[in-house]
């Protein structure tokens, strides 16, 4: 049946900070995952150089071209991002940037679902907001809801183990990757019904 088919999702993250409380988010996906779902981390976006059309036109960088075909392979790819400024953190544009200029156009079409985390209050809504705004122009599909923003995430995460601790957050992020699934295979199907947009 292609609605039990596997699916693979990649994960994006906006922070470098070696204890970053999204890095905890992200690595407790696999555990909230639907059934034959896996969700695996993509190259760290740290290992890219700062965007620049000299360095490209001598040849993507290998770690921009690894991170492309992963995505590009992926069924589906999650941002997991601190807010910074009230945008998405400079690491993670400059990430989009390169990834955008590859020729395979990794993000097009490609099913995106979103999550944040912050120890404010807002959880890293108005970052969300940027990246939605590019995500227009990179023609990704993005799931609009179930929105996730973890708000006072230091109290949800569990800095030694770290993972998401919180039982209210993980049910609701559960519910958010169910119903990412459930994008997936629509705009799978509208894919396999409209090649052209394939
Ligand atoms: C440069 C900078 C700007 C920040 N701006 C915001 C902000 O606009 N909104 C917010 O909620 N937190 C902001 N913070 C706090 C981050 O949410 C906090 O450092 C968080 O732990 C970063 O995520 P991480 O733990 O995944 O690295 C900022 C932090 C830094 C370093």
């Amino acid at each position: 049946m292609p609605s039990e088919a596997p699916l693979t999702l990649v994960t994006m993250l906006g922070s470098l900070r070696r204890g970053s409380y999204n890095a905890a988010i992200a690595r407790s996906l696999p555990e909230l995952a639907p059934p034959s779902v896996t969700i695996a981390a993509l190259g760290s976006v740290g290992d890219f150089p700062l965007y620049n059309a000299d360095l490209q036109a001598e040849g993507f960088p290998a770690a921009v071209r690894r991170v492309g075909e992963e995505i590009g392979a992926a069924d589906g790819l999650i941002f997991v991002t601190p807010e910074y400024n009230y945008s998405v953190p400079g690491v993670l544009k400059n990430a989009i940037d390169w990834l955008s200029r590859l020729p395979e156009k990794p993000f097009k079409h490609k099913p995106v679902l979103i999550q944040s985390a912050s120890p404010g209050l807002l959880g890293g809504a108005r970052a969300q907001y940027h990246l939605r705004q590019m995500l227009v122009y990179l023609d990704t599909y993005a799931m609009n809801v179930p929105e996730v923003m973890v708000n006072q995430v230091a109290s949800k995460v569990d800095e030694t183990s770290g993972r998401l601790t919180d039982q209210a957050s993980r049910d609701f992020i559960a519910g958010q990757l169910k119903a990412f699934v459930a994008f997936i295979r629509d705009m799978q199907a509208f894919a396999r019904d409209r090649p052209s947009r394939a």
